[in-house]
């Protein structure tokens, strides 16, 4: 009987876990994009599952996460996409930039070729992606400052150039994870509030609107 309550107890906590999966105010579909080895998987899991591990298994493809978080009193479901940044998946991975609100775009600070690369993805979101989306540029492995290759202000002027926001951050230890999903999630809510007022141009909300489980009542754009 104790094992039939602790199952039926579990069934409801997984009922309860379903309806809250289903139960938010806004659907934001997001991408992780840079090298292979920068801990694009790694940033994920940190973020999702809160785990970390120094074994890299290189991701095959593209594979995704779901999170919902509240911000301003919103719930705000994410749908994070983790690309491979191996070169031969590429057809693959930029068949996803199509519908992405937001792109986390990341560098090793202890690589100076994946920051080179930095231009080349921004590149690639231009190309496959539509104009408003919003990208947050992450200088990932900021444990390891002592083999840092990547002077943080060079990181910053790229960013200001490329008009993206500027993190760096840790998946091993744990710093400015959350920091990062966070501001992309802000800058994606004000860009769809511009549009909604009439002060940027309509794809924001096109973004928004096209998202097919995102629920009706959200229609007025996000108040966040
Ligand atoms: P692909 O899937 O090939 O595109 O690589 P990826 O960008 O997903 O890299 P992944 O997350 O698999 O991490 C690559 C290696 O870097 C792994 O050995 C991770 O443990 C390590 N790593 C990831 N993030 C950090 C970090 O913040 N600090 C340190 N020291 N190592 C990290
Ligand atoms: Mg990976």
């Amino acid at each position: 009987m104790a094992l039939a309550r602790d199952l039926g107890a579990g069934q409801d906590a997984q009922t309860q876990k379903d309806a809250a999966e289903q139960n938010f105010d806004y659907m934001f579909k997001l991408l992780i994009i840079g090298n292979s080895s920068v801990g694009k998987t790694s940033f994920l899991f940190r973020y999702a599952d809160d785990s970390f591990t120094s074994a890299f298994v290189s991701t095959v493809g593209i594979d995704f996460k779901v999170k919902t978080i509240y911000r301003n009193e919103k719930r705000v479901k994410l749908q994070i996409w983790d690309t491979a940044g191996q070169e031969r998946y590429r057809t693959i991975t930029t068949a996803y930039y199509r519908g992405a609100m937001g792109f986390l775009l990341m560098y090793d600070i202890t690589s100076k070729e994946s920051f080179y690369a930095v231009q080349n993805w921004a590149t690639q979101i231009k190309t496959y992606s539509w104009d408003n989306a919003q990208v947050v540029l992450v200088g990932n492995k900021l444990d390891l400052e002592e083999d840092r290759q990547v002077p943080t202000q060079d990181a910053q002027r790229l960013a200001a150039e490329l008009g993206f926001q500027f993190f760096e951050a840790s998946a091993k230890d744990n710093i400015n994870v959350k920091q990062v999903f966070d501001r992309l999630v802000d800058v994606i809510c004000e860009k769809m509030n511009e549009s909604v007022n009439g002060v940027a141009g309509p794809s924001a909300n096109h973004k928004g609107a096209s998202l097919k489980d995102t629920p009706p009542t959200n229609s007025g754009g996000c108040a966040c």
